[in-house]
């Protein structure tokens, strides 16, 4: 997966809301990057993000899941407007649907997805709350390889934050956030460079 200047690593990005991972990622793919953003997707149409796309000067498309039957229906129409763009690699980036076996299947080891918990802790949603509820003194983020399983997916990377005595679901998110957007970047560049081994951000 190394790929060269002449020859960089193309990346597809898929969305649902406000897409500041998104940024970040396009944002770190300048000047020696062995990658570039070549679409950002989204599958909810007006997200935030896909304005923040358009002003960064990446190619944007929606794929709305409301206008398909059933997942299979939608993923095809996402394969097929991801195919125009040729990714090397997607990066889910706050995208808010479960992938179907097949559609992860067909992106095996060629998908990478980041997640607001210390993963294998609080796969799923709501992970701030349920860190709290749990009584966590350490939480934070995950970016990992996806696989069928949800949230199961081999780590490439991870960064934690400190739970503090008066947090709320939203200050924790804040802070977890923060470290999103520092480890997102760190881990793809790690990727398009072949390295898989799992970074840590204490
Ligand atoms: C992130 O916290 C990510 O971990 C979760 O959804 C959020 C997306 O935020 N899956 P943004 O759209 O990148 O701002």
């Amino acid at each position: 997966m190394t790929a060269g200047l002449a020859d960089p690593l193309r990346i597809a990005i898929l969305i649902s809301g406000s897409g500041s991972n998104m940024l970040r990622l396009v944002e770190s793919m300048t000047g020696d990057h062995p990658a570039r953003p070549v679409l950002v997707l989204s599958n909810v149409p007006g997200a935030g993000g896909l304005a923040k796309a358009e002003a960064a000067g990446v190619p944007t498309a929606v794929v709305d899941h409301r206008a398909y039957a059933d997942r299979a229906a939608f993923e095809a129409a996402l394969q097929s407007t991801l195919a125009p763009a040729q990714p090397d690699l997607i990066c889910l980036a706050g995208f808010m649907r479960v992938l179907t076996p097949g559609f992860v299947a067909a992106w095996e080891g060629r998908m990478l997805n980041i997640h607001p918990s210390l993963l294998p802790k609080f796969r799923g949603l709501d992970t701030h709350a349920r860190a709290l509820a749990a009584g966590e003194t350490r939480h934070g983020c995950t970016v990992h390889e996806v696989t069928p399983d949800l949230d199961a997916g081999p780590v490439l990377g991870q960064a934690e934050v400190p739970v503090r005595p008066d947090d709320t679901p939203d200050t924790l998110a804040a802070r977890v956030q923060a470290a999103e957007h520092r480890l997102y970047p760190a881990v793809l560049r790690r990727v398009a460079e072949g390295d898989r081994s799992p970074l840590r951000f204490a």
